[in-house]
């Protein structure tokens, strides 16, 4: 294909500066969403990206490699032969180790100084603070300049308040975008709008009408090349801390008073903080742990996470974790709140349910009556809204069954929908906060995560094995089934 780029977004000259530009996620994630945002106009009209890394590579070798590396990673319909080259055209290279200061010096001279700077972190969290100190130092930081931070802030909340402390010497708090991708997501931005901006379910949304809320994150992929990283970190930091927490955030969250950031970011706090912090009792009776042992995925056969390459011998990191969490507030009280994720599970599947409260009487004698009225969110891979409700089957005489009302999105909004990177890219770009995690939210959720992991540590909690291609280890299934509730599958 070939087709000009859309014409640019006006404003002044933007550098994004990318740490880590050699990386996975620069190559799998960042730079295809820039060039998507650049395809579709919205990129600001001189934007240069300025790519940094530890390899001795002139500009050409970097552009070759990120035509190796990246160019597999876009959408192939969305390849046009002019615009992937005119993207290239605004890739900058700078060899940099970032801990050294006055290697600072060779990004101090491809940066322009008119442009406004977006500093993406996309390197280990251990170097955040060197890398903002050193930025400051020479002098590349000013009022217009933003920082994003990748994820794991942090491996619990003292080392989260470290890395804000840090960056917030440099940095005010509007210019720092935490990034945590699944706020990138249509479906996941959508639930606000099916929350607030529809007046049915506003007064079904709280105790005693829901009967619990279950929300599982659920990967067919395992651990791949990043067990030096995955098996210090575990699904509950990986995964619960910030992904599966900001959707319990937007399930839980009261109506915000408007949708500037911290009127959002405010509401989801004092989710967060209403969370009731887990005992030892709570920890042993509501949380399961899982790692997966080798088993069949998708028709295929898979190594277990014992056996993939770098995990130590013996490794007790967990790859699945499921656990029932409380909302400890007026409009939740009582109403359990199911969160399970996973590597190498069944299918792919990110999904939230929300149980409504059984009739109270019913006058259908013989109608399965329990446990009808689902709301169904899917985020991935489908992304669709399902309510479930109970209909008569044809026929004679009273038969019921329940029966889903389905919209389907991608069929109600064919037009393009973006990646969650390339919306917060552009997010970022432009200044808007909504999406990101404020320092106090990261901080509240660690807060309520910290307890967990030490209290399977105290309690020696080891993981329950599950074979890959299963959705989890058995008393996971207990979780739920005590409370006749069951999970999605
Ligand atoms: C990342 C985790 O944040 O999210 C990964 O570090 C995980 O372990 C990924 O695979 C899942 O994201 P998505 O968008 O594929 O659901």
């Amino acid at each position: 294909m070939t087709t000009a780029p859309a014409p640019a977004s006006p404003g002044s000259p933007l550098d994004m500066v990318i740490f880590g530009g050699t990386g996975d996620l620069s190559v799998r994630k960042l730079l295809p969403a820039l060039y998507m945002a650049h395809l579709h106009g919205n990129l600001p009209t001189d934007t240069q990206v300025i790519a940094l890394g530890r390899q001795n590579w002139s500009r050409e070798e970097y552009v070759e490699f990120v035509q190796k590396q990246s160019h597999p990673f876009v959408d192939s319909k969305a390849l046009s032969v002019e615009a992937w080259s005119s993207f290239l055209n605004l890739l900058d290279y700078v060899c940099l180790d970032v801990t050294t200061r006055n290697e600072y010096q060779r990004l101090v001279a491809v940066a322009r100084n008119n442009a406004r700077r977006v500093f993406y972190l996309a390197t280990s969290p251990a170097l955040f603070t060197t890398i903002c100190t050193n930025l400051a130092g020479a002098g590349l930081v000013d009022a217009q300049s933003r920082v994003v931070l990748e994820k794991p802030l942090g491996h619990d909340l003292a080392s989260a308040q470290a890395i804000n402390v840090a960056v917030g010497k440099h940095f005010a708090e509007k210019q720092i975008y935490r990034i945590d991708h699944y706020l990138g997501k249509e479906t996941v931005q959508n639930l606000m709008v099916l929350r607030f901006g529809n007046a049915i379910f506003e007064p079904l949304w709280r105790a005693p009408h829901i009967r619990s809320v279950q929300i599982t994150v659920a990967e067919t992929v395992g651990v791949g090349s990043r067990a030096g990283f995955y098996d210090g970190t575990g699904a509950l930091r990986d995964m619960v801390q910030n992904h599966l927490l900001q959707l319990l955030c937007i399930v839980a969250m009261e109506t915000p008073t408007s949708l500037d950031p911290d009127a959002v970011r405010d509401e989801k706090l004092k989710v967060l903080r209403s969370l009731r912090r887990m005992s030892a009792s709570d920890i042993a009776r509501d949380t399961v742990r899982g790692q997966y042992f080798d088993g069949t995925v998708s028709g295929a056969p898979v190594k277990g996470y014992l056996d993939e390459d770098a995990v130590p011998p013996g490794s007790q990191t967990e790859t699945f974790v499921a656990l029932r969490a409380h909302v400890n507030n007026m409009r939740w009280a009582n109403v359990p709140f199911f969160l399970r994720t996973g590597k190498r599970m069944q299918r792919r599947l990110s999904e939230i349910i929300v149980e409504f409260a059984d009739l109270p009487f019913s006058i259908f004698a013989n109608g399965p009556c329990s446990h009808v009225n689902r709301l169904i969110i899917q985020l991935q891979p489908e992304e669709s809204i399902q309510l479930q409700v109970m209909a008569k089957e044809s026929g004679s005489g009273m038969r019921m069954r329940p029966v889903q009302l389905n919209l389907d999105l991608e069929t109600a909004f064919p037009e393009r929908r973006a990646e969650a990177y390339e919306r917060l890219l552009v997010d970022v770009m432009q200044g808007r906060l909504t999406h990101f995690m404020r320092r106090d939210e990261l901080e509240a959720a660690w807060d309520w995560v910290d307890p967990i992991v030490r209290g399977w540590k105290e309690l020696n909690e080891l993981p329950h094995a599950y074979s890959a291609g299963t959705w989890g280890p058995t008393p996971s299934f207990e979780l739920t089934d005590r409370e006749d509730i069951h999970w999605a599958a």
